[in-house]
Protein backbone atom coordinates (compact mmCIF):
# COMPACT_ATOMS: atom_id res chain seq x y z
CA UNK A 1 0.00 0.00 0.00
CA UNK A 2 2.69 2.19 0.93
CA UNK A 3 4.09 2.59 -2.42
CA UNK A 4 0.81 3.61 -3.54
CA UNK A 5 -0.37 6.06 -1.13
CA UNK A 6 0.01 8.92 -2.90
CA UNK A 7 -1.98 7.97 -5.85
CA UNK A 8 -4.39 6.46 -2.84
CA UNK A 9 -4.96 10.35 -2.06
CA UNK A 10 -7.17 10.96 -4.63
CA UNK A 11 -11.08 10.59 -4.40
CA UNK A 12 -12.08 11.36 -7.80
CA UNK A 13 -15.74 10.26 -7.42
CA UNK A 14 -15.79 12.54 -3.98
CA UNK A 15 -13.94 15.28 -5.20
CA UNK A 16 -15.71 15.48 -8.81
CA UNK A 17 -19.69 15.37 -6.49
CA UNK A 18 -17.82 18.38 -3.85
CA UNK A 19 -17.12 20.52 -7.08
CA UNK A 20 -20.85 19.95 -8.72
CA UNK A 21 -22.46 21.01 -5.11
CA UNK A 22 -19.70 23.91 -5.44
CA UNK A 23 -21.12 24.69 -8.81
CA UNK A 24 -24.19 25.65 -8.30
CA UNK A 25 -26.17 24.35 -11.00
CA UNK A 26 -29.63 25.02 -12.03
CA UNK A 27 -31.05 21.13 -11.17
CA UNK A 28 -33.52 20.45 -13.78
CA UNK A 29 -32.61 16.47 -13.27
CA UNK A 30 -33.92 14.25 -10.70
CA UNK A 31 -34.15 14.04 -7.23
CA UNK A 32 -37.29 16.11 -6.54
CA UNK A 33 -35.85 17.79 -3.77
CA UNK A 34 -33.59 19.49 -5.78
CA UNK A 35 -29.67 19.56 -4.01
CA UNK A 36 -32.02 20.64 -0.67
CA UNK A 37 -34.56 22.91 -1.95
CA UNK A 38 -37.35 20.70 -0.75
CA UNK A 39 -36.80 20.56 2.85
CA UNK A 40 -38.07 18.24 5.34
CA UNK A 41 -37.88 17.05 8.76
CA UNK A 42 -34.41 14.36 8.18
CA UNK A 43 -33.23 17.45 6.17
CA UNK A 44 -33.75 20.20 8.87
CA UNK A 45 -32.19 17.53 11.34
CA UNK A 46 -29.30 16.07 9.59
CA UNK A 47 -28.86 19.31 7.85
CA UNK A 48 -29.87 20.39 3.87
CA UNK A 49 -26.42 20.21 3.26
CA UNK A 50 -26.31 16.41 3.31
CA UNK A 51 -29.32 16.69 1.00
CA UNK A 52 -27.22 19.06 -1.64
CA UNK A 53 -24.55 16.05 -2.16
CA UNK A 54 -27.76 13.71 -3.59
CA UNK A 55 -27.46 14.98 -7.25
CA UNK A 56 -27.74 11.38 -9.15
CA UNK A 57 -25.96 11.42 -12.24
CA UNK A 58 -25.44 14.77 -13.59
CA UNK A 59 -22.95 15.52 -16.38
CA UNK A 60 -19.45 15.34 -15.05
CA UNK A 61 -20.45 12.39 -12.51
CA UNK A 62 -19.82 9.65 -14.47
CA UNK A 63 -22.23 6.91 -15.15
CA UNK A 64 -22.11 3.85 -13.01
CA UNK A 65 -23.04 0.66 -15.11
CA UNK A 66 -20.87 2.14 -17.99
CA UNK A 67 -18.16 4.25 -16.06
CA UNK A 68 -15.93 5.84 -18.46
CA UNK A 69 -14.75 8.92 -16.22
CA UNK A 70 -14.81 9.71 -12.23
CA UNK A 71 -16.59 6.42 -11.38
CA UNK A 72 -14.11 4.35 -13.37
CA UNK A 73 -11.22 6.40 -11.63
CA UNK A 74 -12.60 5.59 -8.46
CA UNK A 75 -12.89 2.06 -9.21
CA UNK A 76 -9.44 1.85 -10.56
CA UNK A 77 -8.01 3.22 -7.51
CA UNK A 78 -10.37 0.70 -5.20
CA UNK A 79 -9.05 -2.18 -7.46
CA UNK A 80 -5.54 -0.97 -6.95
CA UNK A 81 -5.79 -0.68 -3.03
CA UNK A 82 -7.20 -4.19 -2.88
CA UNK A 83 -4.96 -5.83 -5.37
CA UNK A 84 -7.67 -6.45 -7.75
CA UNK A 85 -7.97 -6.05 -11.73
CA UNK A 86 -11.52 -4.89 -11.45
CA UNK A 87 -13.75 -3.07 -9.52
CA UNK A 88 -17.65 -2.56 -9.23
CA UNK A 89 -18.99 -0.29 -6.88
CA UNK A 90 -21.72 -1.72 -5.04
CA UNK A 91 -25.12 0.19 -3.78
CA UNK A 92 -27.29 -2.70 -2.64
CA UNK A 93 -24.57 -4.15 -0.29
CA UNK A 94 -22.85 -7.69 -0.38
CA UNK A 95 -26.50 -9.02 -1.17
CA UNK A 96 -26.46 -7.56 -4.71
CA UNK A 97 -22.74 -8.04 -4.86
CA UNK A 98 -23.27 -11.75 -4.81
CA UNK A 99 -26.83 -11.81 -6.25
CA UNK A 100 -23.84 -9.87 -9.15
CA UNK A 101 -21.19 -12.69 -9.27
CA UNK A 102 -23.39 -15.66 -9.27
CA UNK A 103 -25.74 -14.94 -12.24
CA UNK A 104 -22.01 -13.63 -13.37
CA UNK A 105 -20.19 -17.16 -13.37
CA UNK A 106 -23.12 -19.56 -13.36
CA UNK A 107 -26.58 -20.53 -15.64
CA UNK A 108 -29.25 -22.58 -15.14
CA UNK A 109 -27.60 -26.47 -13.60
CA UNK A 110 -24.41 -25.52 -13.72
CA UNK A 111 -23.25 -26.71 -10.62
CA UNK A 112 -21.42 -24.84 -7.42
CA UNK A 113 -19.97 -26.44 -4.07
CA UNK A 114 -20.45 -24.27 -1.41
CA UNK A 115 -21.09 -24.41 2.41
CA UNK A 116 -24.23 -24.77 3.89
CA UNK A 117 -24.24 -21.53 6.30
CA UNK A 118 -24.63 -19.34 3.16
CA UNK A 119 -26.43 -16.00 3.56
CA UNK A 120 -29.67 -16.26 1.96
CA UNK A 121 -28.53 -13.69 -0.54
CA UNK A 122 -26.85 -16.79 -2.07
CA UNK A 123 -30.04 -18.92 -1.72
CA UNK A 124 -31.69 -16.41 -3.37
CA UNK A 125 -29.16 -16.03 -5.89
CA UNK A 126 -29.22 -19.93 -6.28
CA UNK A 127 -33.13 -19.35 -6.94
CA UNK A 128 -32.43 -16.92 -9.66
CA UNK A 129 -29.80 -18.89 -11.44
CA UNK A 130 -31.39 -21.88 -11.38
CA UNK A 131 -27.64 -23.39 -10.31
CA UNK A 132 -27.79 -26.19 -8.09
CA UNK A 133 -25.86 -26.17 -5.20
CA UNK A 134 -23.23 -29.20 -3.38
CA UNK A 135 -23.03 -28.55 0.00
CA UNK A 136 -20.15 -28.85 1.81
CA UNK A 137 -21.53 -28.94 5.75
CA UNK A 138 -18.79 -27.21 8.06
CA UNK A 139 -19.18 -28.81 11.99
CA UNK A 140 -21.47 -26.59 14.52
CA UNK A 141 -20.12 -25.94 17.92
CA UNK A 142 -22.49 -27.03 19.79
CA UNK A 143 -21.36 -25.41 22.21
CA UNK A 144 -21.67 -22.17 21.09
CA UNK A 145 -24.45 -22.43 18.48
CA UNK A 146 -22.11 -21.16 15.39
CA UNK A 147 -21.18 -23.23 12.30
CA UNK A 148 -17.80 -23.77 12.01
CA UNK A 149 -15.50 -23.39 9.38
CA UNK A 150 -15.26 -25.42 5.95
CA UNK A 151 -12.95 -27.23 6.33
CA UNK A 152 -10.45 -28.04 3.19
CA UNK A 153 -10.51 -31.72 2.94
CA UNK A 154 -14.00 -31.67 2.52
CA UNK A 155 -14.00 -28.59 0.17
CA UNK A 156 -11.38 -31.32 -1.76
CA UNK A 157 -13.55 -34.04 -1.64
CA UNK A 158 -16.67 -32.50 -3.00
CA UNK A 159 -14.49 -31.69 -6.07
CA UNK A 160 -13.52 -35.01 -6.27
CA UNK A 161 -16.92 -35.94 -6.24
CA UNK A 162 -18.06 -33.22 -8.59
CA UNK A 163 -15.56 -33.07 -11.28
CA UNK A 164 -18.06 -31.34 -13.57
CA UNK A 165 -18.83 -28.35 -10.76
CA UNK A 166 -18.12 -24.83 -12.34
CA UNK A 167 -17.19 -22.80 -9.04
CA UNK A 168 -16.72 -23.52 -5.41
CA UNK A 169 -17.67 -20.51 -3.04
CA UNK A 170 -16.23 -19.59 0.18
CA UNK A 171 -17.10 -17.18 3.20
CA UNK A 172 -14.07 -15.40 4.16
CA UNK A 173 -14.37 -15.05 6.91
CA UNK A 174 -17.75 -16.14 8.50
CA UNK A 175 -19.99 -14.12 10.66
CA UNK A 176 -18.35 -15.10 13.81
CA UNK A 177 -14.67 -14.57 12.25
CA UNK A 178 -13.78 -17.77 11.04
CA UNK A 179 -11.84 -18.35 7.59
CA UNK A 180 -10.81 -21.54 6.15
CA UNK A 181 -7.76 -22.34 4.27
CA UNK A 182 -8.49 -20.29 1.27
CA UNK A 183 -5.39 -20.64 -0.89
CA UNK A 184 -5.59 -24.29 -0.92
CA UNK A 185 -9.04 -24.18 -1.67
CA UNK A 186 -8.23 -21.56 -4.57
CA UNK A 187 -5.13 -24.08 -5.08
CA UNK A 188 -7.66 -26.84 -5.46
CA UNK A 189 -10.21 -25.85 -7.32
CA UNK A 190 -7.74 -23.54 -9.98
CA UNK A 191 -6.31 -27.61 -10.86
CA UNK A 192 -9.64 -28.57 -11.47
CA UNK A 193 -10.60 -25.44 -13.78
CA UNK A 194 -13.17 -24.18 -11.43
CA UNK A 195 -14.01 -20.92 -10.64
CA UNK A 196 -13.78 -19.81 -6.64
CA UNK A 197 -15.89 -16.98 -5.83
CA UNK A 198 -15.93 -15.06 -2.17
CA UNK A 199 -18.29 -13.85 0.11
CA UNK A 200 -16.58 -11.15 1.99
CA UNK A 201 -19.49 -9.50 3.88
CA UNK A 202 -17.15 -9.33 6.79
CA UNK A 203 -13.85 -9.38 5.36
CA UNK A 204 -13.34 -5.94 4.19
CA UNK A 205 -10.69 -5.19 6.63
CA UNK A 206 -8.62 -8.03 5.16
CA UNK A 207 -7.79 -5.83 2.58
CA UNK A 208 -6.17 -3.27 4.75
CA UNK A 209 -4.17 -5.39 7.53
CA UNK A 210 -1.19 -7.71 6.95
CA UNK A 211 -1.90 -8.84 10.96
CA UNK A 212 -5.68 -10.44 9.65
CA UNK A 213 -6.12 -13.56 7.47
CA UNK A 214 -5.39 -13.73 4.05
CA UNK A 215 -8.51 -11.48 1.34
CA UNK A 216 -9.69 -13.61 -1.26
CA UNK A 217 -7.83 -11.59 -3.88
CA UNK A 218 -4.31 -12.11 -1.77
CA UNK A 219 -5.37 -15.59 -2.23
CA UNK A 220 -6.21 -16.15 -5.73
CA UNK A 221 -9.60 -16.16 -5.74
CA UNK A 222 -11.09 -15.01 -8.94
CA UNK A 223 -14.20 -12.65 -7.80
CA UNK A 224 -15.62 -11.53 -4.68
CA UNK A 225 -17.84 -8.56 -2.76
CA UNK A 226 -16.64 -7.46 0.27
CA UNK A 227 -18.88 -5.14 2.53
CA UNK A 228 -16.71 -1.74 3.07
CA UNK A 229 -19.88 -0.69 5.07
CA UNK A 230 -19.42 -3.49 7.19
CA UNK A 231 -15.46 -2.87 8.75
CA UNK A 232 -14.29 -0.71 6.44
CA UNK A 233 -16.32 2.79 7.03
CA UNK A 234 -18.17 3.48 4.19
CA UNK A 235 -22.16 4.19 4.70
CA UNK A 236 -24.44 1.41 5.16
CA UNK A 237 -25.46 -0.62 1.58
CA UNK A 238 -21.93 0.03 -0.13
CA UNK A 239 -20.09 -3.13 -1.24
CA UNK A 240 -16.98 -3.48 -3.53
CA UNK A 241 -17.06 -6.40 -6.05
CA UNK A 242 -13.69 -7.32 -6.82
CA UNK A 243 -12.23 -9.40 -9.48
CA UNK A 244 -8.99 -10.77 -11.08
CA UNK A 245 -7.34 -13.01 -13.94
CA UNK A 246 -9.29 -14.54 -16.82
CA UNK A 247 -11.17 -17.23 -15.61
CA UNK A 248 -14.13 -14.69 -14.93
CA UNK A 249 -15.36 -12.64 -17.90
CA UNK A 250 -15.43 -8.82 -17.15
CA UNK A 251 -18.20 -8.53 -19.99
CA UNK A 252 -20.50 -11.24 -17.73
CA UNK A 253 -20.15 -9.24 -14.60
CA UNK A 254 -20.71 -5.73 -15.77
CA UNK A 255 -23.98 -7.48 -17.35
CA UNK A 256 -25.10 -9.32 -14.27
CA UNK A 257 -23.97 -6.11 -12.25
CA UNK A 258 -26.62 -3.77 -13.98
CA UNK A 259 -29.67 -6.34 -12.92
CA UNK A 260 -29.45 -6.44 -9.49
CA UNK A 261 -28.62 -2.24 -8.71
CA UNK A 262 -30.93 1.14 -9.37
CA UNK A 263 -30.42 2.63 -12.26
CA UNK A 264 -29.86 5.77 -9.67
CA UNK A 265 -27.65 4.72 -7.16
CA UNK A 266 -27.23 7.23 -4.57
CA UNK A 267 -24.08 9.05 -4.98
CA UNK A 268 -23.19 9.85 -0.71
CA UNK A 269 -22.66 6.02 -0.72
CA UNK A 270 -20.72 5.83 -4.18
CA UNK A 271 -18.95 9.12 -2.57
CA UNK A 272 -18.64 7.25 1.08
CA UNK A 273 -16.95 4.34 -0.63
CA UNK A 274 -14.18 6.23 -2.67
CA UNK A 275 -13.87 8.08 0.75
CA UNK A 276 -13.56 4.93 2.77
CA UNK A 277 -10.96 3.39 0.13
CA UNK A 278 -8.67 6.14 0.40
CA UNK A 279 -8.95 6.38 4.47
CA UNK A 280 -8.20 2.69 4.66
CA UNK A 281 -5.76 2.27 1.94
CA UNK A 282 -3.53 5.39 3.96
CA UNK A 283 -4.37 4.44 7.20
CA UNK A 284 -6.49 0.93 7.56
CA UNK A 285 -3.64 -0.76 9.64
CA UNK A 286 -3.32 1.88 12.12
CA UNK A 287 -6.97 2.43 12.36
CA UNK A 288 -8.09 -1.30 12.64
CA UNK A 289 -5.76 -2.67 15.10
CA UNK A 290 -4.84 0.82 17.25
CA UNK A 291 -7.25 -0.97 19.95
CA UNK A 292 -4.68 -4.02 20.15
CA UNK A 293 -5.95 -7.65 20.16
CA UNK A 294 -5.19 -8.03 23.63
CA UNK A 295 -9.24 -8.92 24.48
CA UNK A 296 -9.28 -11.78 22.38
CA UNK A 297 -9.65 -15.20 23.81
CA UNK A 298 -8.58 -16.94 20.27
CA UNK A 299 -10.21 -20.49 20.83
CA UNK A 300 -10.11 -22.30 17.69
CA UNK A 301 -12.48 -24.43 16.46
CA UNK A 302 -13.09 -27.28 13.70
CA UNK A 303 -12.48 -25.85 10.09
CA UNK A 304 -10.60 -22.84 11.59
CA UNK A 305 -7.64 -22.40 9.46
CA UNK A 306 -7.72 -18.55 10.80
CA UNK A 307 -9.57 -15.84 12.76
CA UNK A 308 -10.49 -12.46 12.31
CA UNK A 309 -9.48 -11.14 15.85
CA UNK A 310 -12.01 -7.86 15.44
CA UNK A 311 -14.82 -9.95 16.03
CA UNK A 312 -15.92 -10.57 19.27
CA UNK A 313 -17.67 -13.83 20.00
CA UNK A 314 -18.86 -13.91 23.71
CA UNK A 315 -20.08 -16.41 25.30
CA UNK A 316 -22.86 -15.62 27.50
CA UNK A 317 -23.73 -18.62 29.21
CA UNK A 318 -21.67 -17.56 32.52
CA UNK A 319 -24.00 -15.14 33.10
CA UNK A 320 -27.24 -17.59 32.66
CA UNK A 321 -28.53 -15.89 30.00
CA UNK A 322 -28.80 -16.46 26.71
CA UNK A 323 -27.02 -14.31 24.10
CA UNK A 324 -30.41 -12.27 22.63
CA UNK A 325 -31.22 -11.41 26.53
CA UNK A 326 -27.75 -10.24 26.83
CA UNK A 327 -28.29 -8.36 23.49
CA UNK A 328 -31.07 -6.76 24.88
CA UNK A 329 -29.73 -5.90 28.57
CA UNK A 330 -26.54 -4.45 27.48
CA UNK A 331 -28.15 -1.76 25.57
CA UNK A 332 -30.93 -1.17 28.18
CA UNK A 333 -28.68 -0.77 30.87
CA UNK A 334 -25.59 -0.25 29.90
CA UNK A 335 -26.38 1.88 26.14
CA UNK A 336 -23.96 -0.90 24.44
CA UNK A 337 -25.21 -1.96 20.90
CA UNK A 338 -24.00 -5.46 20.15
CA UNK A 339 -23.86 -6.61 16.49
CA UNK A 340 -26.02 -9.75 17.16
CA UNK A 341 -27.30 -12.19 19.98
CA UNK A 342 -27.61 -16.11 19.43
CA UNK A 343 -28.66 -18.56 21.42
CA UNK A 344 -25.02 -18.76 23.89
CA UNK A 345 -23.11 -15.63 22.54
CA UNK A 346 -23.59 -12.32 21.49
CA UNK A 347 -21.15 -10.84 18.95
CA UNK A 348 -19.09 -7.91 19.16
CA UNK A 349 -17.72 -6.38 15.95
CA UNK A 350 -14.29 -3.55 16.16
CA UNK A 351 -14.59 -1.44 13.17
CA UNK A 352 -11.53 1.17 12.39
CA UNK A 353 -14.33 3.72 13.95
CA UNK A 354 -14.40 2.33 17.24
CA UNK A 355 -12.04 3.69 20.02
CA UNK A 356 -10.56 2.99 23.28
CA UNK A 357 -13.69 4.50 25.41
CA UNK A 358 -15.93 2.22 23.21
CA UNK A 359 -13.87 -0.92 24.47
CA UNK A 360 -14.07 0.22 27.90
CA UNK A 361 -17.65 0.95 27.81
CA UNK A 362 -17.91 -2.76 26.84
CA UNK A 363 -15.94 -4.07 29.64
CA UNK A 364 -17.71 -1.91 31.79
CA UNK A 365 -20.88 -3.32 30.41
CA UNK A 366 -20.24 -6.81 30.71
CA UNK A 367 -19.01 -6.11 34.44
CA UNK A 368 -22.61 -4.29 35.10
CA UNK A 369 -24.26 -7.69 33.80
CA UNK A 370 -21.73 -9.88 35.47
CA UNK A 371 -22.92 -8.26 39.00
CA UNK A 372 -26.00 -8.42 38.24
CA UNK A 373 -26.60 -11.59 37.13
CA UNK A 374 -23.51 -13.88 37.86
CA UNK A 375 -24.87 -16.50 40.19
CA UNK A 376 -22.34 -19.18 40.73
CA UNK A 377 -25.15 -21.77 42.27
CA UNK A 378 -27.66 -20.81 40.33
CA UNK A 379 -27.62 -20.21 36.42
CA UNK A 380 -30.23 -20.52 34.02
CA UNK A 381 -30.43 -23.99 31.98
CA UNK A 382 -29.19 -22.51 29.11
CA UNK A 383 -30.71 -25.61 26.28
CA UNK A 384 -27.39 -26.68 24.08
CA UNK A 385 -27.92 -25.72 20.38
CA UNK A 386 -29.22 -29.19 18.48
CA UNK A 387 -29.15 -28.74 14.72
CA UNK A 388 -28.48 -31.04 11.70
CA UNK A 389 -28.30 -29.71 8.12
CA UNK A 390 -30.97 -30.79 6.19
CA UNK A 391 -30.59 -32.52 3.36
CA UNK A 392 -31.47 -31.40 0.20
CA UNK A 393 -33.79 -33.19 -2.17
CA UNK A 394 -33.87 -30.35 -4.72
CA UNK A 395 -32.38 -27.16 -5.82
CA UNK A 396 -34.04 -24.32 -4.68
CA UNK A 397 -34.72 -23.12 -7.88
CA UNK A 398 -36.90 -26.40 -8.75
CA UNK A 399 -38.56 -25.81 -5.28
CA UNK A 400 -38.88 -22.01 -5.99
CA UNK A 401 -41.26 -23.46 -9.39
CA UNK A 402 -42.82 -26.30 -7.86
CA UNK A 403 -46.73 -25.97 -6.74
CA UNK A 404 -46.70 -24.94 -2.79
CA UNK A 405 -49.36 -25.34 -0.08
CA UNK A 406 -48.90 -23.66 3.69
CA UNK A 407 -48.53 -26.33 6.55
CA UNK A 408 -48.44 -25.50 10.04
CA UNK A 409 -44.88 -26.53 11.46
CA UNK A 410 -45.82 -29.52 13.40
CA UNK A 411 -47.17 -30.77 10.10
CA UNK A 412 -43.86 -30.16 7.77
CA UNK A 413 -41.35 -32.43 9.35
CA UNK A 414 -39.92 -34.82 6.27
CA UNK A 415 -41.88 -32.44 3.63
CA UNK A 416 -39.47 -30.57 1.04
CA UNK A 417 -38.93 -26.83 2.05
CA UNK A 418 -40.45 -24.00 -0.61
CA UNK A 419 -39.32 -21.06 1.31
CA UNK A 420 -36.45 -19.93 3.29
CA UNK A 421 -36.59 -19.54 6.96
CA UNK A 422 -34.11 -18.24 9.16
CA UNK A 423 -32.76 -16.18 12.42
CA UNK A 424 -31.89 -13.20 12.16
CA UNK A 425 -29.51 -11.88 12.75
CA UNK A 426 -26.95 -13.42 11.57
CA UNK A 427 -29.11 -14.84 8.29
CA UNK A 428 -27.88 -18.06 8.16
CA UNK A 429 -30.72 -20.23 6.90
CA UNK A 430 -31.84 -23.12 9.27
CA UNK A 431 -33.66 -24.56 5.69
CA UNK A 432 -33.81 -23.50 2.42
CA UNK A 433 -35.89 -23.82 -0.73
CA UNK A 434 -35.39 -28.18 -1.46
CA UNK A 435 -34.31 -29.01 1.81
CA UNK A 436 -36.13 -31.71 3.71
CA UNK A 437 -37.44 -30.45 7.07
CA UNK A 438 -35.82 -31.67 9.50
CA UNK A 439 -37.27 -31.84 13.38
CA UNK A 440 -33.93 -30.26 14.25
CA UNK A 441 -34.88 -27.42 12.50
CA UNK A 442 -38.95 -27.31 13.89
CA UNK A 443 -37.33 -27.05 17.11
CA UNK A 444 -34.92 -24.45 16.81
CA UNK A 445 -37.79 -22.40 14.64
CA UNK A 446 -40.10 -23.16 17.59
CA UNK A 447 -37.20 -22.18 20.17
CA UNK A 448 -36.45 -18.73 18.05
CA UNK A 449 -40.10 -18.20 18.25
CA UNK A 450 -40.78 -18.52 21.62
CA UNK A 451 -37.86 -16.96 23.24
CA UNK A 452 -38.22 -13.84 20.91
CA UNK A 453 -35.84 -14.22 18.45
CA UNK A 454 -36.41 -12.87 15.05
CA UNK A 455 -37.61 -15.90 12.30
CA UNK A 456 -37.49 -14.39 8.87
CA UNK A 457 -39.70 -16.23 6.67
CA UNK A 458 -42.27 -15.78 4.19
CA UNK A 459 -45.46 -17.15 6.25
CA UNK A 460 -46.78 -16.98 9.98
CA UNK A 461 -44.59 -17.85 12.21
CA UNK A 462 -46.69 -21.24 13.22
CA UNK A 463 -46.47 -22.68 9.81
CA UNK A 464 -44.22 -22.84 6.51
CA UNK A 465 -44.65 -23.21 2.72
CA UNK A 466 -43.54 -26.98 1.16
CA UNK A 467 -43.72 -28.15 -1.91
CA UNK A 468 -47.44 -29.47 -3.02
CA UNK A 469 -46.24 -32.84 -3.48
CA UNK A 470 -49.78 -34.10 -4.75
CA UNK A 471 -49.42 -31.82 -7.68
CA UNK A 472 -45.96 -32.04 -8.42
CA UNK A 473 -45.12 -33.04 -11.72
CA UNK A 474 -40.93 -34.01 -11.50
CA UNK A 475 -40.14 -37.32 -13.35
CA UNK A 476 -36.91 -39.07 -12.31
CA UNK A 477 -35.17 -37.78 -15.10
CA UNK A 478 -35.65 -34.30 -14.24
CA UNK A 479 -34.77 -35.24 -10.64
CA UNK A 480 -31.64 -37.17 -11.02
CA UNK A 481 -30.58 -33.81 -13.47
CA UNK A 482 -31.09 -31.46 -10.61
CA UNK A 483 -29.48 -33.25 -7.93
C1 LIG B 1 -22.16 -13.96 5.32
C2 LIG B 1 -22.88 -12.78 4.74
N1 LIG B 1 -22.91 -12.63 3.41
C3 LIG B 1 -23.54 -11.59 2.82
C4 LIG B 1 -24.19 -10.64 3.58
C5 LIG B 1 -24.89 -9.49 2.90
O1 LIG B 1 -24.12 -8.33 3.04
P1 LIG B 1 -24.76 -6.86 2.96
O2 LIG B 1 -25.36 -6.57 4.28
O3 LIG B 1 -23.57 -5.99 2.65
O4 LIG B 1 -25.75 -6.86 1.86
C6 LIG B 1 -24.19 -10.76 4.98
C7 LIG B 1 -24.87 -9.76 5.81
O5 LIG B 1 -24.86 -9.78 6.99
C8 LIG B 1 -23.53 -11.87 5.57
O6 LIG B 1 -23.54 -12.04 6.90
Amino acid sequence: MANESNEQERTPYLTALIEYVKADPTPFDVPGHKLGGMENDLSRYVSKEVFAYDANAPIGLDNLYNAKGVLKEAQDLAAKACKADHCFFSVNGTTGGILTVILACLYDKDKIILPRNIHKSVVNALIVSGAIPIFVKPDIDEDLGVACGMKSEDVIAAMEENPTAKAVFVINPTYFGVVSDLKKIVKEAHKRNMIVICDEAHGSNFYFSDELPCSAMEAGADITAISMHKNSGSLTQTSLILMQGDRVEYAEVKRAFAMFSSTSPNPLLLASLDAARKEMALHGQELIHKNGSEYIDKRHNSGVYGIDETKLVIDTRGLGLYGYEVYRKIRELCNVQMELGEVSVVLACIGPGTSKKHIDNLIEGFKVLSNRYYQKDDRADIPQYKYSYPDNLVSPRVAYDAPHKVVFLKDSIGEISAETVMAYPPGIPLVIPGEIITDDAIKLIEFYNSEGGEVLKDTRQDQIKIIDRENWYLNEDLLQSYK
